[in-house]
């Protein structure tokens, strides 16, 4: 496990590599690599990226029943979040969790850029009060299914077609942020919005971080259509991270890791590596 440790210099560099240009970072023996690797393939927006994080507890709940996500994750666990979305160019939720938490999704916890606002919204449920709406940060958008009665508001309305299962493709929502040059995209949550993108293979990175609490029912971050066995489980690539206050997974979902039982000393194979 490696510890991250940020410091201004090293932030400052993540920040220019996001603006294109490279502030140099000191002597190589000052530079916590750890910090570079766990954030560079964010920071350089080479191409379309999308990471998805999910904040949980030891016993993998994201909220509580009644829907209280505030302080699932340490201190540290929401300046790694506030950094992730510095780095990228849009975040995207699920309506459930502006009706649960009212989010801002802007970065406040650490310098830099909020990205703009996404808000998947199939059925036009949006609350008008949103946060979001009023607060006269970055663009939200929110997008809908082409069929839902148009509202009046400020805020700007992507429409998609519905597909067959009653809901939007995620790769339809990528498509339109691309066309508005929004390429890395953050997806917050909650389960069942960043389940949805990770169902249609569009992840490249998924970071959990788990905050040593246990919540004991509520909802989990990840649900997936279910499997049978558990060599049909998903084996990401992971590296794994000493955030402080939270441990933080940062799973390559592009890098497959196989478990073969069964062949001598069970080791782990690479078997696709699409990245
Ligand atoms: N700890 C964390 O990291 C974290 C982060 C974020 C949220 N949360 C918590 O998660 C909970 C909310 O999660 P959730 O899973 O209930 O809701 P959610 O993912 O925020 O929103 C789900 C809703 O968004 C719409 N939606 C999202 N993707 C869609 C798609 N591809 N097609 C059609 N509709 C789509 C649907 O709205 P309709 O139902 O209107 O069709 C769906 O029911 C809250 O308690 C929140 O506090 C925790």
């Amino acid at each position: 496990m490696q510890p991250v440790r940020m410091t201004d210099e090293l932030w400052q560099h993540l920040l220019s590599l996001r603006e294109n240009w490279s502030r140099p970072v000191g002597s190589s023996a000052d530079v916590d690599i750890s910090c570079l690797t766990l954030y560079k393939p964010i920071a350089l927006r080479d191409g379309p990226f999308v990471l998805a994080q999910v904040g949980q507890s030891l016993d993998g709940r994201i909220a509580t029943p009644a829907g209280d996500a505030q302080n699932v994750s340490g201190s540290d666990g929401i300046a790694h979040l506030h950094r992730c979305r510095a780095l990228v160019d849009a975040v995207i939720v699920g309506v459930g969790t502006v009706v649960a938490d009212n989010p801002s999704l802007s970065v406040r916890a650490v310098r830099g850029r909020s990205p703009v606002r996404v808000v998947v919204d199939c059925n036009g449920r949006m609350p008008e009060r949103a946060k979001m709406l009023h607060d006269g940060g970055m663009p939200a958008l929110v997008v809908q299914a082409d069929d839902v009665p148009l509202r009046n508001g400020k805020h700007e309305i992507i429409r998609l077609p519905r597909r067959a299962d009653g809901g939007l493709s995620p790769r339809d929502i990528l498509a339109v942020l691309t066309e508005r040059s929004l390429t890395t995209v953050l997806v917050e949550g909650g389960a069942r919005t960043i389940s949805r993108f990770i169902d249609a293979e569009l992840v490249d990175r998924l970071h959990v971080s788990v905050s040593p609490i246990i919540i004991g029912s509520g909802p989990t971050g990840i649900r997936l259509p279910p499997i049978d066995r558990l060599s049909e489980a998903r084996r990401p690539k992971i590296q794994v991270y000493n955030i402080g206050t939270d441990i933080l997974f940062d799973c390559n979902l592009r890098i497959e890791v196989r478990q073969q039982s069964g062949s001598p000393g069970c080791e782990n194979i690479l078997v696709t590596d699409t990245a």
